[in-house]
């Protein structure tokens, strides 16, 4: 299966490595990648210690997806530095009676821009031409690494019940974003989960179409961008993903389409749940 539920997310870290494991020659994990409610408390302290709120980035963004471009951040942050801070605005962000998802975003893209690349990697599955490892997860944020063999591709897929930014850190991938066009006489809550039904067909709509190279990002709301394409260039991706759920039930659904626009004025397309 391409997606993992939250149940297999959480198993998945648990089954991790342990510390003082060998993964690769001469790489040695120097820690389990989740992270416990006291390894989080320390560091909330780091991070104030640490003054990582007023750090200044030269990373640029202006606040729209994939827009993310600059030179090396200029204050690094580990990915648990990274997690502490940005735990208490995902809980407050899931906790709203109507959450700011663009505000919520643009202050973690801030922050994520300047989290160090993870320096271990799991061996990926021969089957798979792509692979994604998590690097911490500590609900409700999941912080993952995806390796891209040359030319692969992430099906079209959704991100329901959570929001997330893609960050790509090495090679370059090209990221596609779509969101459900509403279908007639319906006012679908898309933020809220309600989609078009099994086995129905029905049109989203390409919003951006971009190469992302190192340092540049894509972020999706969950009713704005959330349905998107990846596919690595000829020398293969590193990205990193970042992952708020809302719910329990966070998890993406592959949609099946032909590829071609159905409209191409209206960059339309005519897609399916696969799955779902
Ligand atoms: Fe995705």
């Amino acid at each position: 299966m391409q997606f993992m539920t939250v149940d297999e997310i959480a198993r998945h870290t648990l089954a991790d490595h342990e510390r003082g494991e060998e993964i690769s020659p001469g790489v040695v994990v120097e820690r389990r990648t989740i992270l416990r409610f006291g390894v989080a408390t320390a560091g909330f302290a780091a991070v104030s210690g640490l003054g990582l709120a007023g750090c200044a980035s030269r990373a640029k963004n202006s606040g729209s997806p994939a827009n993310t471009r600059g030179t090396k951040p200029a204050c690094a942050a580990s990915a648990d530095e990274f997690v502490a801070a940005v735990m208490p605005q995902a809980r407050a962000l899931i906790a709203a009676p109507a959450p700011d998802e663009e505000a919520y975003l643009a202050a973690v893209t801030a922050l994520l821009a300047r989290v160090e690349s993870p320096p271990t990697w799991r061996a990926s599955p021969a089957s798979r031409d792509w692979s994604m490892d998590t690097i911490a997860y500590y609900p409700p944020i999941v912080l993952m690494q995806i390796k891209m063999a040359p030319r692969s591709v992430i099906h079209l897929h959704d991100h329901r019940h959570y929001n997330g930014v893609l960050l790509a850190t090495q090679g370059a991938a090209r990221c596609r974003n779509f969101d459900i066009v509403q279908p007639d006489g319906k006012r679908l809550d898309i933020a809220a989960g309600e989609v078009p039904g099994k086995g129905e067909d029905f049109l989203i709509r390409q919003n951006a179409d971009t190469v992302l190279r190192p340092r540049q990002l894509s972020t999706l709301t969950r009713d704005r961008d959330n349905i998107h394409h990846v596919e690595a260039g000829d020398e293969g991706a590193t990205l990193v993903d970042f992952f708020t759920h809302f719910s329990p039930k966070a998890r993406s659904y592959e949609l099946s389409w032909d590829g071609k626009a159905y409209d191409e004025a209206k960059g339309l397309y005519k897609v399916a749940w696969k799955d779902a």
